[in-house]
């Protein structure tokens, strides 16, 4: 007898589900993109516990007729492409007449959906993919449809649903994506019934950027655009300039034909546009639209549409870059008043060899270039703030002086002063002599050894992460005389909320004030000056990247993180002078870490040239 079954549709159905749907924002994705496609003007999303209860797209577009609405959950029902040719000329975001059919596999599904010129809409509830009952009802233009308890039949990927503040986030993410794709449709989203975002048609991306983030972000971006008719394509969009920026990629947006996709490479054009101009490890913010012929991309490359094969990627890549690089050019020169150029990667002509394109080494290591952050001015309304120019200062240093530096980047270079009480030590304890400080970042001492040449950051960086993570105890708090205020996404500081304990516990006090604020009452005694603002967007960022660890190992990556962040900002940067008595506890201080050798972030913190390599050099070892 046979051992091979032919499963049936339905459980054929529920296993490929996940090819389509893995979570709530894939569902709020193709739903939301079925109104767009029906010609929609307002759209509004609810959504109930992180979409798991209950997603719900109300719309206004052209709705479906009866026998369409019975239809449209069948396998491979569309409306939108007869033959697979057509997707050469696809304007429309479906076209596989797969997306209701699946998610009605796995959810309970009521829908209400009426055209323009018939007197009632219909009704239809749906379970395991079948038509349970339908009802005519009077109802207004558009379609209604509801989604809840996703997954409630197929327990095994139930599980796999992340919590509900993690899933809320990314439709939130993905909400934003459509306010910038499509400007003239009035979006909304809800969440537990509380509107979250009302977002009225607009005139420009601009103002999309002030309704879905805030208005400084706004007035801090700059337009790019550009177009290319041999290739036919067009890019747009808006771009932030060189003194706003953040740690993570979450608000980097890029469409091709207005969808949002991800992108590795076109992302890399993008960073190496701002090449020189960031700080390491620091992302700008963009919302970039790429219009290309339908006929030079292939959307059919990913089962839930994410990812597009673009004929002409390596010209559009080269462009993009080429147009941030100008726009943050032309911006610096205005704000300066005289022609100022960015030292970045190259940018090849288009039709330059690609494979000379591929030997070029653009991923240099800018932690070589660029100082460590300074304590900084920073805007308090935005969890972007404006910066010292850590790599601006170097890297556009042939075209500014210093003081231009300042005036744009608004803030002077401060010198960290400790008093000699403060530091007590006693220089003749000290087995090392301090022969002077090199470029104010490297510290010169004698030593029984040799030469030893000591990186001031790396060195008080390690120190203070000993001191952290070993004897938090013994580190004192103080309490602020002016709590810190911190502005945070609502949904960040639904992140972090249930981490402040951990950060109470290495000193950092706080609690939740209103909606999106977190005030700060108390700080580690060496941190009160540095910035809490990044300290905290850092550690929503760290809540989200950990997101699959178990909360055990989440809260002890969290504290090393922690730890070394703090110790980083609270030790003596790279350009600040330090007195002799600062040296000598610092070496003392040094002596006395077990790790002593590299800073949290694995560098070196000093290295010795022994007094035989000396000698060799000036070939006096002949004698011995
Ligand atoms: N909100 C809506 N308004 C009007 N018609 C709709 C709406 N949602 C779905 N439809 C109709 O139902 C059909 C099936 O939708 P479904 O999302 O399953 O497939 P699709 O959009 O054609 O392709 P894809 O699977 O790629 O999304 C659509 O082709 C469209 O005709
Ligand atoms: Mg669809």
């Amino acid at each position: 007898m046979s051992k091979i079954k032919k499963l049936s549709i339905n459980e054929a159905k529920k296993i490929a589900a996940g090819e389509v749907v893995e979570r709530p924002s894939n569902i709020v994705k193709e739903l939301v993109e079925n109104s767009i496609d029906a010609g929609s003007k307002n759209i509004s999303i609810y959504i109930q516990d992180g979409g798991k209860k209950l997603i719900r797209v109300v719309d206004d577009g052209f709705g479906m007729s009866e026998e369409d609405a019975k239809l449209c959950f069948e396998h491979h029902a569309t409306s939108k492409i007869t033959k697979v040719d057509d997707l050469d000329k696809i304007y429309t975001y479906g076209f596989r007449g797969e997306a209701l059919s699946t998610i009605s596999s796995i959810s309970k599904i009521a829908l209400i959906t009426k055209e323009e010129d018939v007197q009632f809409g219909i009704k239809l509830l749906l379970e395991d993919g079948q038509i349970i009952s339908e009802e005519k009802v009077s109802a207004s233009r558009g379609t209604d449809i509801k989604v809840e308890n996703i997954f409630y039949n197929v327990p095994a990927r139930q599980k796999f649903l992340k919590k509900s503040e993690t899933e809320w986030r990314n439709i939130s993410q993905l909400f934003q994506s459509y306010c910038f794709a499509y400007k003239n449709i009035h979006f909304k989203l809800f969440n537990d019934d509380n509107i979250i975002f009302n977002c009225p048609t607009v005139k420009n991306i601009k103002e999309r950027i002030v309704q879905v983030w805030n208005l400084s972000l706004s007035e801090s971006c700059i337009k790019i655009e550009d177009e290319n008719q041999k290739y036919n394509f067009s890019i747009e969009g808006y771009i932030s300039n060189h003194q706003v920026h953040q740690f993570n990629r979450n608000r980097i947006y890029l469409f091709v034909n207005n969808r949002w996709i991800k992108n590795i490479e076109l992302s890399r054009s993008l960073l190496k546009g701002y090449q020189n101009v960031l700080p390491s490890g620091r992302f700008p913010v963009a919302v970039i639209l790429i219009k290309v012929d339908p006929k030079n991309v292939d959307i059919n490359v990913h089962p839930r549409k994410e990812e597009v094969r673009l004929l002409h990627s390596y010209q559009i890549e080269q462009a993009l870059q080429l147009s941030v690089k100008v726009a943050l050019e032309r911006n610096l020169s205005k704000q300066l008043n005289k022609n100022v150029k960015i030292s970045g990667a190259k940018i090849l002509p288009f039709e330059q060899s690609l494979q000379l394109y591929a030997e070029t080494d653009f991923g240099q290591d800018y932690d070589n270039l660029i100082t460590p952050a300074r304590q900084s001015d920073f805007s308090r309304d935005t969890l972007i703030r404006v910066e010292q120019p850590f790599a601006a200062e170097f890297n556009l240093s042939n075209n500014l002086n210093k003081l231009e530096i300042e005036e744009l980047f608004g803030s002077r270079i401060s010198s960290r002063e400790s008093s000699s009480e403060q530091l007590n030590v006693s220089k003749k304890e000290s087995r090392f002599k301090f022969l002077g400080q090199v470029k104010k970042t490297y510290l010169l001492m004698e030593s029984e050894e040799g030469l030893l040449v000591v990186d001031q950051h790396a060195a008080h960086e390690s120190v203070l992460f000993d001191l952290f993570t070993k004897r938090f105890d013994t580190v004192s708090t103080v309490k602020l005389v002016f709590p810190h205020i911190i502005n945070l996404q609502e949904s960040e500081l639904d992140t972090v909320i249930e981490y402040l304990p951990i950060l109470k516990k290495y000193g950092i006090e706080s609690e939740r004030l209103g909606a999106a604020q977190l005030v700060i009452t108390a700080t580690p005694v060496h941190l009160k000056d540095a910035s809490l603002d990044d300290l905290l967007s850092q550690v929503v960022s760290w809540i989200n990247e950990f997101e699959n660890l178990d909360n055990k190992d989440l809260e002890s990556e969290l504290s090393k993180k922690l730890c070394a962040q703090m110790a980083c900002k609270a030790s003596i940067k790279a350009g600040d002078d330090v007195s002799e008595l600062q040296v000598d506890q610092l070496m003392k201080d040094l002596y006395n870490v077990e790790n002593r050798f590299t800073c949290p972030h694995g560098r070196p913190t000093f290295w010795t040239l022994s007094t035989n390599e000396i000698e060799k050099k000036f070939k006096r070892d002949y004698k011995s």
